[in-house]
């Protein structure tokens, strides 16, 4: 399946659109379950911080699996996005300090999409919201939840770009087809500039022919687009959110941790990164 001409853009990585407008917001997205969103959103906002970033992130997910990923009880939030995105309350009071500066998610988040649905401007409600805080930010990472509905269209509107885990072991790339129509959508209607700028290979296990065929693929059909930086899978990753914590808090020296500053680097320069045995 000859996938290039579905996704005809060059590599953007290095290009700088909206640069006037600070922040950088990136969406992380894959309608897909379990590739890594928030746990690539978490730690990598962390590694951008550790570079001296100023960096908010935001839980749009209503999992909440970002929130609890710092030690919070999404069940135990009175405020979240829910009420910024519907009630239109500030954003800056659902802003929780942790690691990093996380706007939280709660499950009633579930029913933003509903009730978002009436709303004339519903698909801009979060690019709405983030402008009251865009001064004091270098970038905002968003974390969406697995489907390609109102709450995602949301974090495409507002973003300047698009970082798509994928996961070695089950590749979909009608997955990803899929998701580009919907980002090719937004572009026309909504947002000119957002467009996917990476796509992250995670759970990869070197050990496996299967993870190794499944990035070849991925950068026959993405080229450029595909990181040189790819997620091995271990446990670290599961352990750190237990803990409330990211694994560069977890496990500071750790290899999981430097995944992701090589992450931090090749999205930051599009600067190659260490080489990994
Ligand atoms: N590189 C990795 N190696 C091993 N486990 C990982 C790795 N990355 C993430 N995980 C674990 O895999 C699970 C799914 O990860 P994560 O929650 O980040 O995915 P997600 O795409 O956000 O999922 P969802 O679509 O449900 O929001 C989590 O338990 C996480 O701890
Ligand atoms: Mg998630």
């Amino acid at each position: 399946m000859a996938l290039s001409r579905l996704l005809p853009r060059p590599n953007t990585r290095t290009k700088t659109t909206k640069e006037s407008t600070l922040p950088k917001v990136i969406a992380f997205a894959n309608q897909k379950g379990g590739v890594a969103k928030t746990t690539t959103t978490l730690n990598l906002g962390v590694a951008f911080k550790e570079r001296g970033f100023r960096v908010l992130l935001v839980d749009l997910d209503p999992q909440g699996n970002l929130t609890m990923s710092q030690g919070l009880n999404p069940d135990a939030i009175e405020r979240s996005m829910f009420d910024v995105l519907v009630h239109r309350i500030p954003l800056e009071d659902v802003i929780e300090q942790r690691e990093v500066d996380l706007a939280v998610s709660s499950i009633d988040l579930a029913g933003a999409e509903l009730a978002l649905a009436s709303q004339i401007g519903r698909e801009r409600a979060l690019e709405k919201a983030l402008a009251s805080v865009r001064e004091r930010y270098d970038y905002v990472l968003i974390d969406t939840p697995p489907s390609l509905g109102l709450l995602t269209i949301n974090a495409f509107v507002a973003a300047t770009s698009v970082i798509v885990p994928v996961q070695c072991e089950y590749l979909s790339l009608r997955g990803l087809v899929q998701l580009e129509n919907t980002l090719s959508m937004v572009r026309e209607n909504l947002n000119p500039v957002v467009e996917i700028t990476g796509i992250l290979p995670t759970l990869f296990d070197k050990r496996t022919l299967h993870a190794r065929e499944a990035v070849d693929i991925l950068r026959e059909n993405f080229g450029e687009l595909v990181y040189n930086t790819k997620i091995a899978k271990t446990i670290r990753y599961a352990e750190a959110p237990v803990k409330g914590q990211s694994v560069l808090a977890y496990d500071p020296d750790g290899e999981a941790a430097m995944l992701y500053r090589d992450l931090a680097r090749e999205v930051l320069n599009g600067a190659k990164p260490r080489q990994h045995a």
